[in-house]
């Protein structure tokens, strides 16, 4: 290991920080040590409608399995967000919003407009006859009215599911028949880097081989293209809000009621419906947002990711707005019109805390400092990072760079299934080593296992787990509470495993290696391979395909696909572009393989396995050592397969 460089937390940061390094070991051991009386207490930044009389009541063995929490409470999110914060600082901007084209004028949605917003919605939802329970499909660019869309549902008790507007009409069709939606909004078209997304187009497709009880789609006018209507089913966004009133009582929800429904890529099988409720979210995000970015009311916020990830659910909409934040949604990209775009926002709107990906920070990284250096960005205190590992380079290139060496970067190590921050530094408390998520959340017990399922102590690196429940936990997959517990509880029993590695050092502080299962990570977004294997074995020429992750320089992790196709094709290269652009048709652009080659056959097992880790290899360009092959059925394959690796 190369010497790690520590920033010890500045004087400043620990003197002004709401929590400082001792405040952060009270509060965490109390979180463990007490954990009902902690929870009781951080419950209270939300409003509850009937208060809860019972706090934590988690198992995670198989014989008493459980995970509730503040069970007898009510309250409702959307109110949580919004009506609470009228009396004060209604007319405190809520939304700051900026365009994809830096031309078009930004929007700045106050509080009080962001509810009228909203109860409008809430009330053309209920006209269409969305009931408490119901599930609504959002598929939206970043727009305020996503948020709108979201809070809607939230106010009404139906449970969103919003699918990310660059998948495919396949993949959202998929996606809106396993939760059984009946109501699907969206919009004419999104825009993105100056290309416009046929968002409507897509949910035709989409519902023309799925859906069948989809009643009705509304459609938000947003570049105001011509988009064919469906007579009877489609509706203008702008039609079912005129003449609803402003106003729309919330509806009382159980803690425990689900919230929001959130698709997310595993190891084995389609997509899971990562069922978030309530209470437990309402309270994990509102409390991490306010600690993890020392956030207080009145501070311009922006959170890069978009609403269709869990990064945006959390830390653009429910997390920001419970806490009366103002939080920023971009439309665009890094790079478009240029590299500066990001600061020259973070100008435009006086942005006080950033919070990112890393690929989008290698990417800049790569054009030069200047984009960086011709802005000002003084207004920036603190940085953040998420989605996958941050490598060290990346790190103090954000630092000194983008923070002109001021500003603390939290490295916030979390899931689509733990709802929040899970594992980050604390900018008041922790000194930062560049790569590492550092140390736990309030309530979080992370630790390693060994192959056998061993509790491993002090400085060694294993699978991660977590020990205990925490509030923001999700509580099942929609609709198969079996494959809830098999995912994550069945491997290490008594564990919620998460999937990745992770080495702990002497400090105690964690270090993400990654994921260690089926699971890549490309840009920050996950990826099953077995979801890009089935898109691909869906095509007619194609008999069998296998898919790891390579090393990439700036996505984190590219897609390699080996591919035997059916005996008397002839592997081209137009064939390879063919499946290339098949991938993209079958789940969207994010899938789009880096590498695909042709294999007569795949390495397997006398048992018919297929031998990943030797794929691995290969793809990492690591040939030198491929481990034992004794027990391949033909060893032959390997020396195939080394000899055609195409060069990526
Ligand atoms: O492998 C970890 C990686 O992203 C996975 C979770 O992906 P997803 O559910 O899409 O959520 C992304 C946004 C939270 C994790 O299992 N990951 C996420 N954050 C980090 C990370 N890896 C290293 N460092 C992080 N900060």
């Amino acid at each position: 290991m190369s010497e790690v460089t520590v920033h010890p937390v500045s004087a400043e940061w620990a003197d002004k920080a709401l929590i400082g390094a001792e405040a952060y070991a009270e509060k965490y051991r109390r979180s463990l040590a007490e954990p009902d009386a902690f929870w009781a207490e951080e419950a209270k930044r939300l409003d509850w409608i009937k208060p809860f009389t019972r706090v934590k009541d988690t198992s995670f063995n198989v014989d008493d399995f459980r995970i509730r929490w503040f069970e007898d409470g009510t309250l409702n999110l959307a109110a949580n967000c919004l009506d609470r914060h009228l009396a004060d600082h209604g007319e405190r901007v809520a939304i700051l919003w900026e365009a994809d084209d830096p031309a078009t004028p930004g929007r700045r949605i106050t509080y009080r407009e962001l509810y009228a917003q909203t109860c409008r919605l809430a009330n053309a939802l209920k006209a269409q006859g969305v009931k408490r329970g119901d599930r609504v499909t959002i598929y939206l660019p970043m727009v305020p009215e996503a948020a709108v869309a979201m809070l809607a549902c939230a106010r009404i008790g139906a449970v969103h599911s919003i699918v990310f507007a660059g998948f495919s009409p396949e993949a959202l069709g998929g996606r809106i028949d396993d939760c059984a939606s009946d109501v699907v909004i969206t919009a004419d078209e999104g825009r993105r880097g100056g290309k416009t997304i046929p968002l409507k187009a897509n949910v035709d497709a989409a519902l023309e081989h799925h859906a069948p009880n989809v009643k009705s789609v509304i459609v938000l006018r947003h570049t105001g293209a011509d988009v064919p209507m469906v007579a009877g089913r489609d509706i203008d966004w702008a039609d079912a809000v005129a003449g609803q009133p402003g106003d729309c009582p919330p509806e009382e929800m159980n803690a425990e009621d689900p919230l929001f429904i959130l698709y997310t890529s595993g190891s084995t099988g389609k997509p899971k419906g990562v069922l978030h409720t309530t209470g437990g979210y309402g309270v994990w995000v509102s409390m991490t947002h306010e600690y993890t970015f020392d956030y207080r009311p009145g501070q311009i916020y922006w959170c890069a990711a978009d609403i269709g990830w869990v990064t945006g659910h959390s830390y653009v909409v429910y997390g920001p707005l419970a806490n009366g934040a103002t939080t920023l949604m971009f439309e665009g990209v890094p790079n478009f019109p240029d590299h500066s775009r990001f600061w020259q926002v973070v100008d435009k709107y006086g942005v006080e805390i950033f919070y990112a990906a890393p690929t989008a920070l290698r990417a800049l990284m790569r054009e030069g400092d200047d984009w960086v250096t011709r802005t000002d960005r003084s207004t920036l205190r603190l940085l953040g990072s998420v989605g996958e590992p941050i490598n060290p380079e990346a790190w103090e290139w954000y630092y000194n760079v983008v923070g002109g060496g001021r500003c603390p970067i939290v490295d916030t190590w979390w899931q689509t299934e733990t709802g929040g921050h899970m594992i980050t530094p604390l900018p008041g408390a922790t000194a930062l080593k560049p790569g590492s998520a550092s140390t736990p959340m309030f309530g979080v017990q992370p630790a390693l296992v060994d192959g056998e399922g061993q509790l491993i102590e002090g400085a060694a690196e294993g699978a991660l787990v977590i020990t205990d429940s925490w509030p923001g936990q999700m509580r099942t997959v929609y609709g198969d509470d079996e494959r809830f517990f098999q995912t994550y509880f069945s491997t290490f029993p008594g564990y919620y495993f998460t999937g990745d590695g992770c080495r702990r050092d002497e400090d105690g502080y964690y270090w993400i290696t990654g994921r260690i299962d089926d699971v890549i990570n490309v840009s920050g977004h996950r990826m099953g391979t077995a979801e890009i294997e089935s898109a691909l074995v869906l095509h007619d020429l194609v008999a069998e395909a296998a898919v790891v992750g390579m090393p990439h320089d700036i996505k984190g992790q590219g897609i390699y696909a080996y591919v035997t196709t059916i005996a008397g094709t002839e592997d081209s290269d137009d064939l390879r572009r063919e499946l290339i652009q098949w991938v993209r048709k079958e789940i969207g652009p994010i899938a789009t393989p880096d590498v695909v080659q042709f294999a007569p056959a795949l390495p397997k097992t006398r048992s018919g396995k297929i031998m990943r880790r030797i794929l691995r290899k290969i793809a990492e360009n690591d040939t030198g050592n491929l481990g034992d092959t004794s027990t391949l059925a033909d060893p032959g394959v390997v020396d195939d397969l080394l000899a055609n690796r195409p060069e990526s």
